[in-house]
């Protein structure tokens, strides 16, 4: 993955060999200015992964992210998804073909219902139906669609679904958003730190969400808080200074010595990261 680093991918990670391509960067790099904020990144996401991306502030991966999902284009460098060369298609371009930031999608309607939210954003995609249409005719008659119901219990949004979005709790709304982006069955869900802000209660609610995805989504994901996500992600990938550091089986990866020195910021023996872990 990394050019100058190619051997580091783990066993766990080639073993997925054969699995379909979702997402692939080839030597990906963005600058403003003088910042390199991503710096020739060669990244394989596949099919049914639960990928993982960590670095401290600036690693360089929101950036990433934008790049992936079409809100910023590369200086350099290819993106693919699934086979088909993506680098200059604009977000939404990358969204019809089942790439879905839940960022784009938190464009929740703030007055309207959970229901209705989700009502939107399951139309929006599979009917194709402008959203003018799908406010004035769709949101009433079409609040018993299976995909709704399913959508409101798998996220636990029952005892919401008729409360207006604007008066959710941030770990509610977050709920919201992961499943409208759900309810659009992409094919890569790219989440950007969803965790962030949310209480201990809260992010356990979220990842219980996740981990009933596991093994039939492939979800890609940011995140600070490397402990709540750590036993949730089959792969791990450490960003810093815009660079690929490390990347593969999360364990091995936060026993790396570039991965201590850098993201750690410490010098421990490899024998010690479980005490850096808990
Ligand atoms: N729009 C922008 N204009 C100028 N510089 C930017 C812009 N976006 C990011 N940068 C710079 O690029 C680098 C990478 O930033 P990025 O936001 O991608 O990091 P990050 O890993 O997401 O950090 P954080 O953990 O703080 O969210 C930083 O040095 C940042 O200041
Ligand atoms: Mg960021």
């Amino acid at each position: 993955m990394l050019p100058a680093r190619a051997g580091f991918r783990s066993a766990k990670v080639s073993s997925m060999a054969g699995r379909a391509e979702i997402i692939r960067t080839e030597s990906v790099t963005k600058r403003f200015g003088g910042v390199i904020a991503v710096d020739q990144v060669s990244y394989l996401l596949q099919e049914n992964e639960v990928a993982g991306i960590i670095g401290s502030n600036g690693a360089g991966k929101t950036t990433f992210f934008n790049l992936l999902s079409g809100y910023y284009l590369p200086d350099e460098g290819i993106i693919r998804y699934c086979g088909e060369d993506v680098t200059t298609m604009t977000p939404q371009q990358r969204v019809a073909r089942g790439m879905t930031r839940t960022f784009q999608l938190t464009s929740t309607f703030d007055n309207l219902s959970v229901v209705d939210n989700l009502v939107l954003a399951f139309f929006r995609i599979h009917k194709k139906a402008n959203l003018l249409q799908l406010l004035l005719h769709t949101c009433k008659s079409q609040r018993h669609e299976p995909k709704v119901v399913k959508a409101l219990e798998t996220f636990n949004l029952q005892d919401l679904r008729d409360k207006q979005v604007k008066h959710l709790s941030l770990g509610e709304k977050r709920r919201l958003e992961i499943a409208m982006a759900v309810i659009a069955e992409p094919k890569v869900l790219l989440l950007d730190e969803p965790l962030a802000g949310l209480a201990e209660s809260e992010i356990q609610g979220i990842l219980g969400v996740l981990r009933m995805h596991v093994g039939s989504q492939t979800i890609l994901i940011v995140e600070h808080k490397l402990s709540h996500v750590q036993g949730f992600l089959q792969r791990l990938t450490v960003m810093h200074e815009g660079r690929v550091i490390a990347d593969g089986d999360p364990e091995e990866c936060l026993r790396d010595p570039e991965v201590r020195r850098s993201y750690w910021q410490i010098e421990v023996p490899p024998d010690a990261s479980g005490a850096i872990l808990s």
